[in-house]
């Protein structure tokens, strides 16, 4: 029995052998070859189909070069239009009926604007603002509308600044629940705010020799190396306030309110959920010299800071001159924690906290 098993096999593989040499070998081999001839042959066909529908041998070379053009060519009349979209930065095959479309409708646009316009998914009456706004480094699709329509700058830079700082809209207008899931990054400001139920990203307690209160444990790690780099080089820089809960910026703003109006007071003081102190990573900083925050300012820690903080995750976030945008005055001790990540091309692209987050984060 033992001994007709194994024979059994002996049979099986023979057959396996003599089957895959005189059987699956050639017909494999035999397959493949006509498989080249007929792609060869096609190509051919393809090519003699292109110039009999009336394309030349240079746009032929063209077209064959990719599957798709080469499918719409041979399955349409010739098309004088094409080889012109075709050979523009861009052009995509599935857009060619919207490209024609739109050229139709506004007979001014390029080739080349109408193609950016289309593929942008937009389909918006020409001008050269418009081509201006999308050629923008910071454009952002979704706010397309809200540059052409804000009429409050004429230059470009500044269309596009404004309004990817929701400066279209009055302070305190439309305004939105921030999404707190962007963590570090989340946005609190004018427009966006926190629920008074939010107590603080990750708080951990600050140490009496980096200064007082709470903050969020991933930049107060940041803060402790950037504090310790600056005093080795003789420098103090301390938290003087960090965390702020809801109610703390309700009364804080409500105390300025009193003695100082509230225009003064909004140029000053957030309303209360719409505080940066209150995601736990704002920080107020000071020396062990200073005790008025204004007079960091005039420190050597202030030039440290804003030379350096960027390295460790943190910006400036109420640089001079921003009122307008930020609608805050001057605050040369307000430090944001965004990541190093973040902080450096904000730094680096001299944006503001609200210019990078639309642009790089929102989009
Ligand atoms: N002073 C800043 C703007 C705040 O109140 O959050
Ligand atoms: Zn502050």
């Amino acid at each position: 029995m033992k001994y007709k098993r194994k024979k059994m096999w002996k049979s099986w593989i023979l057959f396996g052998f003599i089957f895959a040499m005189f059987f699956l070998i050639p017909t494999g081999y035999a397959y493949l070859m006509t498989r080249d001839v007929k792609t060869e042959k096609d190509i051919i066909t393809d090519e003699m189909k292109l110039k009999n529908i009336g394309y030349s041998l240079n746009d032929i070379s063209i077209i064959i070069k990719n599957k798709n053009i080469k499918k719409y060519a041979l399955k349409n009349e010739y098309d004088s239009e094409l080889m012109d979209y075709v050979n523009t930065k861009g052009f995509d095959i599935k857009n060619l009926s919207k490209y024609k479309e739109y050229k139709k409708n506004n007979i001014d646009a390029s080739i080349e604007d109408t193609i950016k316009i289309v593929n942008l998914g937009l389909n918006i009456e020409y001008s050269d603002k418009l081509i201006n706004i999308i050629n923008h480094k910071y454009f952002v699709n979704s706010r397309v509308n809200r540059y052409l329509e804000y009429t409050g700058k004429n230059n470009i830079d500044e269309i596009i600044k404004y309004v990817n700082c929701d400066r279209d809209r009055e302070f305190y207008t439309k305004i939105l629940q921030t999404n707190t899931e962007k963590g570090i990054l989340m946005l609190v400001n004018k427009y966006y705010y926190l629920n008074d139920s939010f107590t603080g990203l990750d708080l951990v307690n600050i140490e009496s020799n980096y200064g007082t209160g709470q903050m969020n444990q991933e930049a107060y790690n940041a803060f402790k190396k950037l504090s310790d780099d600056a005093r080795n080089q003789g420098l103090n820089i301390l938290v003087k306030s960090g965390y702020r809960d809801f109610y703390t910026q309700q009364s804080i703003y409500n105390g300025y309110l009193q003695t100082n109006g509230e225009w003064w007071t909004n140029l000053m003081s957030a309303k209360a959920g719409h505080s940066e102190h209150q995601t736990g990573l704002a920080i107020d900083v000071q020396t062990y010299s200073t005790y008025n925050l204004r007079d960091f300012l005039y420190t050597n820690e202030y030039n440290w800071m804003i030379n350096n903080s960027y390295k460790y995750g943190f910006i400036l976030r109420y640089p001079e001159n921003t009122r307008d945008t930020t609608g805050y005055d001057f605050e040369p001790w307000h430090y944001r924690y965004v990541g190093i990540e973040a902080a450096k091309i904000i730094h680096d692209e001299n944006l503001l906290f609200e210019e990078y987050y639309s642009y790089y984060i929102q989009k």
